[in-house]
């Protein structure tokens, strides 16, 4: 990824963060507050974004990067969220500016906003000097949304409650995956309610009391454990897939392009449109994204490997 000299200028911390895939999205019955309750098996995968603070007079945002010009660089934003909230838990202003370097497909499925909220807290904690505790950190990133405690902490976890409380899981080797990234993103909510409209249909309901509590698969973390691509592979599922492409119907020929390529198994990844395939090794991910490429059913095919780390300062020049 290229960096700009301001990114580096001194005064400026930057933090690194990763994308995640679900390997297991078990989703329950919509709560009375709209949330769904879940058994989020994620993983971190090696496509990286940066959050560069610098002191600032106000809160100001820039993104770089192949799909910045669909990141808002408002209020809105999550990593501005993020500075907001950490300030106000100090009692200061956040005289900060942000760029985010931006790799993680936008609106993608793989928690690239959720990912750059968890950057932006550990990059303006470093500048700010404000040493917060690792878990009010954590509930922090849990009020931003769902899935920024995650990006925080990285590796494999089992997410519960709406995908906010982990547990961290023990992995016994490195997975090869491949990305295929769609053209325009999904959102999150729409997929969510498309699952509940789907149920709904279907005639089974959609409310938590009509849907079992979702619960982790044991052969899904038993090979997450060993390390064993074919066992994950066998075992992975997403609640969400449906719904994805229902909205979706593309994702449908991109999921069969890769699995004819060679892939161990095919998912959307988390709410989508990034399609997921596992392979067994290096050579057969470049396959499979030669493959892909070739399809002309995704924009871009991506390869990479996980579990990665969580956010990490990677760059301090205070
Ligand atoms: O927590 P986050 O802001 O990422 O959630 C975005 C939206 O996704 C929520 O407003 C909700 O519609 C949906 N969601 C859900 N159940 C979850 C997580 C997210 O229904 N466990």
């Amino acid at each position: 990824m290229t960096r700009t000299a301001a990114d580096r200028r001194p005064g400026s911390v930057t933090a690194r963060v990763p994308a995640k895939v679900n390997v297991q999205l078990a989703v329950g019955g919509r709560r009375p507050d709209g949330f769904h309750d879940l058994a989020n098996v994620f993983l971190a995968v090696g496509l990286y974004d940066e959050v560069t603070a610098t002191p600032a007079d106000t809160l100001t945002l820039t993104c770089a990067g192949p799909d910045a010009d669909q990141v808002p660089l408002d209020g809105t934003n999550l990593a501005a969220r993020a500075a907001t909230a950490l300030a106000a838990r100090h009692g200061l202003e956040p005289r900060v500016h942000l760029h985010i370097a931006k790799d993680i497909p936008v609106a993608g499925g793989m928690a690239g906003g959720s990912a750059d909220a968890a950057a932006a807290l550990l990059a303006c904690d470093t500048l700010w000097g404000t040493a917060t505790p690792r878990s009010e950190l954590l509930s922090l990133c849990a009020e931003l949304g769902s899935d920024v405690p995650f990006s925080l902490v990285g590796g494999a976890a089992l997410g519960r409650g709406r995908g906010e409380l982990l547990e961290p899981l023990e992995t016994g080797g490195t997975f090869h995956w491949v990305f295929a990234v769609a053209d325009g993103g999904l959102s999150t909510p729409a997929v969510y309610k498309e699952c509940d409209r789907l149920r709904d249909a279907s005639g089974q309901g959609a409310t938590t009391a009509d849907i079992p509590d979702p619960e982790p698969s044991p052969a899904l973390l038993a090979a997450l454990r060993t390390g064993d691509p074919a066992a994950l592979a066998a075992s992975m599922s997403n609640d969400l897939q449906a719904a994805a492409v229902s909205l979706r119907p593309s994702l449908a020929a991109t999921l069969a392009a890769g699995k004819e390529a060679g892939a161990l198994a095919a998912l959307v990844s988390g709410s989508g449109p990034t399609t997921a395939f596992l392979t067994a090794d290096a050579e057969d991910a470049d396959r499979v994204a030669a493959a892909l490429r070739a399809s002309g059913t995704c924009r871009a095919a991506r390869t990479t490997t996980g579990p990665a780390p969580g956010a990490t300062v990677l760059a301090n020049t205070l």
